[in-house]
């Protein structure tokens, strides 16, 4: 490869992660979302940690690559701005939607049980993201690798979450799903990893 890709590229690859977030700031900072400022920062949250689960999912695969193998160093940071993004998309739910009243979140729940998967997949992430650091992948030793297959959970999640949600266009579901089923039937091979998880070391 290139000696582009020489960790000289670092810095770019950040901010090509962190722009989506530069722009919902200063389209709201500037009124562009109103007057429902809620409605459109959940979509587009939503989106980009979509973008990023499924950026994740591919990387694992393509990095296989043997040219391609410089992406892996990459894996950990994209899986983290999935986490911020999720976490993101939960704190405008919690703040824009429900305005942090526990009443409202509780018939919300009822009237949308899609949160629930969603709420799952963010779970995994905030997991996966708290074990992604060097110290918890020597403690963690075989253990590590299972735990983070957990990752097709979390995407198999996603995709329930936007499907459980159409009314009447599917064309969201639709564009990750044929991102995502794809690379999860991929992954089906990896499934007898699990054991390990069980396993004393
Ligand atoms: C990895 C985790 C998640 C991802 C990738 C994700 C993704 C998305 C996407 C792309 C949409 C837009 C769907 C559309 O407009 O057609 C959406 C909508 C929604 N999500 Fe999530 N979500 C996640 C977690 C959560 C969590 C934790 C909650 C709950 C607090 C949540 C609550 C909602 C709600 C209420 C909507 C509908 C918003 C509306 O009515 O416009 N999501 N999600």
């Amino acid at each position: 490869m290139s000696t582009f890709w020489d960790r000289k590229e670092k810095p770019y690859i950040v901010i090509l992660f962190c722009l989506p977030f530069v722009w919902m700031f200063v389209s709201l900072l500037m009124g562009q979302y109103f007057p429902d400022p809620g409605k459109l920062l959940m979509r587009l949250s939503g989106i980009w940690a979509s973008v990023a689960v499924v950026a994740v999912m591919a990387m694992t695969l393509i990095g296989k690559v043997k040219s391609f193998r410089f992406i892996n160093r990459y894996r950990r940071f994209i899986g983290l701005t999935a986490f911020f993004y999720a976490l993101l998309h939960f704190v405008i739910y919690l703040v824009l939607f429900a305005g942090l009243s526990w009443t409202w979140i509780s018939s919300d729940l009822v009237e949308k049980p899609y949160i629930y998967v969603g709420t799952l997949a963010l779970v995994i992430l905030a997991v996966l993201a708290l074990t992604s650091t060097k110290a918890m992948i020597r403690k963690l030793g075989k253990k590590w690798k299972p735990l983070h297959r957990l990752m097709y959970l979390a995407a198999i999640s996603v995709i329930a979450h936007l499907w459980w949600q159409v009314k009447d266009d599917i064309s969201l579901a639709l564009y990750f799903s044929v991102f995502l089923v794809p690379l999860l039937i991929m992954k089906i091979p990896t499934l007898p990893s699990y054991k390990k998880l069980f396993k004393k070391t």
